[in-house]
């Protein structure tokens, strides 16, 4: 099939929404394993995906959602596989925030930076693109993977409901996190492949701060202090309410 790409990667580009990828999404959505961090629950038919979808059209400048299509690279030629989809959420004016969620379905495509470097193109739609101020997002207090990802996308934990949301028989714990965009730019351009778009960007920051007589020079702060997830996170085991 045709995979239309908005926003190519190194690992993985964010496509259009296709209604030829809803067979996958209905088998994973209908396993724990695919589903078990976000609140979707079986069952789920593949009825629900088309409405869902139809529901994105009109949901625009609202809700936009991008398929992840994680690379294979073979004699020169690159094909694309859906694995899953991630998207901004709730959009509100005049505030200019929204939220974002994300699933990958396919588990042999997790722990591999897929779920990251698709945020990172997330947050370049919804900053960039969109012209956002800040984005959010909240996270079962057990799912590490997903902390990770948001962190080193450069989210910030912010707090904390305590035992609110029930999973698998317990009232589990849910973190809240922000990201605005001077989290989020130094990070951009500190991924390989986005140095040249983050490059034009600060290049045309640059212009537009002088030429707005702006004064802030954010400095960029060490890639690594962007990386403090490998502390930040909890074990799935340790953090029942
Ligand atoms: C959440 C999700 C999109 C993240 O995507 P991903 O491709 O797995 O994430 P990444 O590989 O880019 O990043 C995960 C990071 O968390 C880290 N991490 C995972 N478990 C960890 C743990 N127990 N302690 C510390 N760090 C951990 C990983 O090591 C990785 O960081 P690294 O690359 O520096 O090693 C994906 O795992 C998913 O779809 N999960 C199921 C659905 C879900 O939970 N969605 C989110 C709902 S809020």
């Amino acid at each position: 099939m045709e995979h239309v790409i908005a926003y190519e990667g190194k690992l993985v580009s964010l496509g259009l929404m296709q209604k030829e990828y809803g067979p996958h999404f209905f088998e994973w959505a209908n396993s724990r394993e695919g589903i078990e961090g976000t609140l979707l629950r079986p069952p789920y038919t593949l009825n629900n995906w088309e409405e869902w979808l139809a529901s994105l059209d009109k949901g625009k400048g609202s809700n936009e959602v991008f398929a992840i299509l994680l690379h294979d690279e073979r004699e020169g030629k690159r094909t694309y596989q859906y694995v899953g989809h991630t998207g901004l959420h709730n959009v509100r004016w005049p505030e200019g925030r929204g939220s974002t969620g994300s699933v990958i379905g396919d588990a042999a495509a997790r722990q591999r930076g897929c779920g990251t470097e698709a945020k990172l193109h997330l947050l370049y739609h919804g900053f960039q693109v969109m012209g956002l101020r800040k984005i959010v997002s909240s996270v079962k207090a057990w799912n590490a993977q997903s902390l990770g990802h948001l962190v080193k996308s450069g989210y910030q934990v912010i707090g904390r409901h305590r035992r609110h949301v029930f999973h698998e028989g317990n009232l589990v714990d849910e973190i809240l996190l922000e990201v605005f965009r001077e989290d989020w730019e130094p990070i951009w351009g500190g991924v390989p492949g986005n140095r040249r778009a983050a490059e034009a960007y600060r290049r045309a920051a640059r212009f537009h701060r002088k030429r707005n007589k702006f004064v802030t020079t954010a400095s960029r702060p060490p890639l690594a202090a962007a990386f403090p997830h490998k502390e930040a996170v909890h074990t799935r085991k340790g953090c029942y309410a």
